[in-house]
């Protein structure tokens, strides 16, 4: 990973780690729950918690499993994340500076590595995967959470070149908001990557969540010209990026919208 975009990464996360440990999304998202139900943890596993923000995903694992290394790389997560440790007891779990792509873990260390609502930040998925397959025992899980682009479910009838299009335009919305940002792909090229790297996968479920578009764009500190511009295209942008998003208003002109999450649990082989 280059100094650059992990200095972008900071400087969006570091000054909105204390939004992230109250964020409803992240805080209280029907993933978190879900993903801990289908990645069946056991009482003596050890579990690495890859970008683990302001540690949701790793308190949830916390309580069923043996110990749980929660990483990131922005200090006022880390800090935010020992915060929600002390405040649930939870003395299992330890926070750790790690970079996605370059794990600082012993090879075959862990029974499961999990990454919530982050991956579409990392420079470089393959080497994340790769980073993953490294570090989990034989055998051991990867369990996935995650934004995705539209595939033709989510926009039936459209072309290849369409739904390239889509997937472009999604992630343009996107780093619009965030310039730390990366790049989240369709479902298919999340399995593709998985399977080439000799995952199986284990589960799969997808779901649309409500986006309040104001806390959205407050949370990542946006300037007034770049929500207007994010307004302008969920409700004037192209029509494939409106059908996947949803846009509405409620009675009193607040502006809703949903994005896709994808959640994998995938097996490593022998
Ligand atoms: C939206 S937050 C994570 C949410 C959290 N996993 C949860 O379930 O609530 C994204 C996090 O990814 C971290 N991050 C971004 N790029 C990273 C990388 N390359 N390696 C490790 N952490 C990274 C950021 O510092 C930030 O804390």
């Amino acid at each position: 990973m280059t100094k650059d975009v992990t200095a972008v990464v900071r400087s969006q996360f570091g000054v909105a780690a204390a939004d992230y440990a109250t964020s409803d999304v992240h805080a209280k998202g029907e993933s978190l729950a879900r993903i801990v139900e289908l990645a069946a943890p056991q009482q003596n596993w050890r579990v690495l918690d890859v970008a683990t923000g302001a540690g949701h995903m790793a308190a949830a694992f916390a309580p069923h499993v043996a110990s749980v290394v929660a990483g990131d790389i922005t200090d006022e997560m880390l800090a935010e994340t020992a915060k929600l440790a002390a405040a649930r007891n939870l003395s299992n779990m330890t926070t750790a500076k790690a970079e996605a792509g370059a794990l600082p873990f012993e090879d075959e260390s862990f029974d499961l590595v999990c990454c919530r609502l982050a991956a579409h930040h990392f420079p470089d998925l393959a080497r994340f995967v790769g980073e993953v397959r490294r570090v989990l025992k034989k055998g051991g899980r990867f369990a996935l959470v995650d934004n995705v682009a539209p595939d033709a479910q989510q926009l039936p009838g459209a072309s290849a070149s369409e739904l390239d299009d889509a997937t472009a335009a999604y992630n343009a919305f996107e780093k619009l908001r965030d310039p730390s940002h990366g790049f989240a792909p369709p479902p298919e090229t999340w399995i593709a990557l998985l399977k080439s790297d000799g995952f199986a996968i284990v589960a799969r479920e997808q779901f649309g969540k409500e986006l309040d578009f104001e806390s959205w764009v407050t949370r990542m500190r946006c300037a007034p010209s770049t929500v207007t511009e994010l307004d302008r295209i969920l409700t004037a942008g192209s029509p494939n990026l409106r059908k996947f998003l949803k846009p509405r208003r409620d009675e009193s002109g607040a502006l809703y919208f949903t994005l896709q999450e994808l959640l994998l649990v995938a097996g490593k082989g022998a």
